[in-house]
């Protein structure tokens, strides 16, 4: 279960996120987080897993980091984060310091693209970057035997490719959950 700290944590990034929206600041200029609902499901997902490797792609500042690492911590696993924005990142690493969750996070600094090619096989894996890279990002992922991917911004954005990819699987399972901007939870076979 996340703790009262972390539910805290995220609670303030969620607060700036919806305040710089109702500001209408640059888009470039917003942070773009996790809604609060989806990170308590990855968390209660990943931990109910037993998930070892997890992985997520795009961390920005940090919601879904702190809802990984907090899972890492009750499973004895580890979380892998990578984001390719530094100032974004660099905040994600003070806030997880803060809360005593730096054991249980390697962070990677960088393009996804660089990155995954060199990773383990990975039991869970969160996927929150850019739209139109999510199918190239998930073939590029190893994945451990049963492994669970869950994706954000199903319902509020057309991932339509990469619902269709994820439902080709032969063997797998996958579907949509109306939760925050609506996850596609998969099962790899
Ligand atoms: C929607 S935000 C992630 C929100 C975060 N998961 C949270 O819970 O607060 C998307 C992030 O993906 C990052 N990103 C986009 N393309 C990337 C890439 N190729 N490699 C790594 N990170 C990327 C962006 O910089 C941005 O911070």
């Amino acid at each position: 279960v996340l703790s009262k700290t972390e539910r805290a944590s995220m609670t303030r990034l969620w607060t700036r996120k919806l305040e710089q929206d109702s500001d209408r600041l640059p888009r470039t200029a917003r942070h773009r987080n996790l809604h609060p609902d989806s990170a308590e499901l990855i968390h209660a997902l990943a931990v109910g897993l037993h998930a070892q490797a997890i992985l997520e792609i795009g961390g920005s500042s940090g919601i879904s980091t702190i809802a990984l690492a907090s899972a890492a911590r009750a499973t004895g696993g580890r979380l892998t984060s990578i984001e390719i924005e530094p100032t974004r990142q660099a905040e994600s690493r003070e806030t997880i310091s803060s809360l005593g969750l730096s054991d249980h996070v390697r962070f990677i600094l960088g393009d996804a693209a660089d990155a995954l090619p060199g990773l383990d096989a990975m039991s869970f894996v969160f996927i929150d970057c850019e739209k139109e890279d999510y199918v190239r990002f998930f073939d590029m992922v190893t994945f451990a035997p049963g492994a669970v991917v869950v994706a954000d911004n199903i319902l509020s954005h057309d991932l339509s490719d990469y619902v269709a990819h994820v439902r080709s699987l032969v063997g797998g399972e996958s579907l949509t959950l109306p939760v925050g901007k609506g996850l596609e939870i998969t099962r790899i076979p």
